[in-house]
């Protein structure tokens, strides 16, 4: 197992669509124990290969305990996931990104949704979510086809995120030297 970098907003990994993935072996099954590493070691609660500079479909999410004493969930990684249903019902909550440190703005998505993936030996599943792990399963979602949480607001809000993104940038590349 091994932590891999992080890809940050700008990278053009980023923004391209993931191809599928067509062949489950011990490489894909490697690829989803780090990124699930990767994941636990950055505090983050959802991961997309694309994050980690490979542009193929496959996500992996971990919520973890919350204050609202939601039960936690078990790991989940999946492979070619595709959202086939989500509710009429929408909900607004703040986001961040792995690769977009320092950002946080409130999205608005459907409240539910069902998935239809492989799972990592290429076994057919559907996953039924809500809340929390519906949100993080389309904001991971959203990478596999280059959408940043920063695409599903105002513009106004965009563009103030952008400059903030901006600033962290120059920031980052002056400490760096
Ligand atoms: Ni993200």
């Amino acid at each position: 197992m091994a932590i891999r970098e992080i890809v940050y907003m700008g990278d053009p990994v980023l923004r391209a669509p993931a191809e599928d993935v067509t062949v489950f072996d011990k490489d894909l099954g490697a690829l989803i124990r780090d990124m699930f590493e990767t994941m636990y070691h950055a505090d983050g609660i959802g991961l997309a290969a694309p994050q980690v500079g490979l542009s193929l479909r496959v996500i992996v999410v971990g919520l973890r305990g919350h204050d609202d004493g939601e039960l936690e969930q078990q790991p989940l990684a999946l492979v070619n996931p595709i959202v086939t249903w989500e509710s009429k019902e929408v909900a607004k909550q703040s986001e961040g990104c792995l690769s977009i440190p320092g950002l946080e703005e409130v999205v608005q998505r459907p409240v539910s949704v069902r998935v239809e993936a492989k799972d990592p030996d290429g076994n057919d599943i559907i996953v039924e979510a809500d809340d929390l792990l519906a949100r993080a399963l389309q904001h991971e979602i959203d990478h596999l086809d280059g959408i940043l949480f920063i695409d599903r607001v105002s513009m106004l809000k965009r563009r103030m995120l952008l400059k903030k993104w901006k600033k962290i940038e120059a920031e980052a590349s002056v400490d760096t030297g």
